[in-house]
């Protein structure tokens, strides 16, 4: 089971980049999406594309996202491109039962590196929560997201060209 954890965020200048956050957590294979902080547009957007399009994804707010972190059973992951490189760490960390993986928004708090059990960084160039989170989860589920059945009500049939959806 992957939890995401999204920290940091700022309800006007996030709201995007974070509900971004919680769709690649979907849609690249994690199963929950935890938001550090009061704002429910994330999680909202994302529950009704779940129930739309189908999974297990579940997604909330915390108040206390230190207690969440501290008390989480199982590896806890944070992203950061201060961390030891992916490629390194992938192998050990794809037999974890249990993950979270911490992703920050803007300066992520010093206690986050100690209360980690792995800081890990995909690339040391500074980029963007979405596509560190994108590439991670790829990396640990080694693309096997892409043939994840959601069954879904709405399903989209691929095509050469155009747009097809399927209902149920
Ligand atoms: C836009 S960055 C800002 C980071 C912030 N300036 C800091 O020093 O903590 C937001 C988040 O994207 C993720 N991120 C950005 N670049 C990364 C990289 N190269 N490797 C892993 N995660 C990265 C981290 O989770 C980070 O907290």
């Amino acid at each position: 089971v992957i939890t995401v954890l999204r920290y940091g965020h700022r309800p006007q200048r996030d709201k995007r980049i974070t509900t971004h956050t919680a769709l690649v957590s979907r849609a690249f294979g994690a199963d929950r999406f935890v938001l550090a902080g009061p704002d429910e547009v994330p999680c909202r957007t994302v529950n009704s594309v779940t129930k739309r399009c189908g999974g297990k994804f579940t997604a909330e707010n915390t108040p206390n996202w230190r207690k969440f972190l501290r008390d989480f059973k199982g590896v806890r992951v944070h992203l950061t491109m201060y961390g030891l490189p992916l490629s390194d760490v992938v192998d050990k960390l794809r037999s974890a039962k249990d993950m979270l993986v911490f992703v920050g928004a803007e300066k992520v708090p010093p206690d986050v590196y100690q209360t980690c059990e792995y800081n890990v960084s995909v690339g040391n160039q500074p980029h963007s929560e979405v596509a560190a989170l994108a590439v991670f989860l790829d990396r640990i589920t080694q693309g096997k997201w892409e043939k994840r059945d959601f069954g879904g009500k709405l399903k989209v049939v691929p095509q050469e060209r155009g747009k097809k959806m399927e209902e149920e």
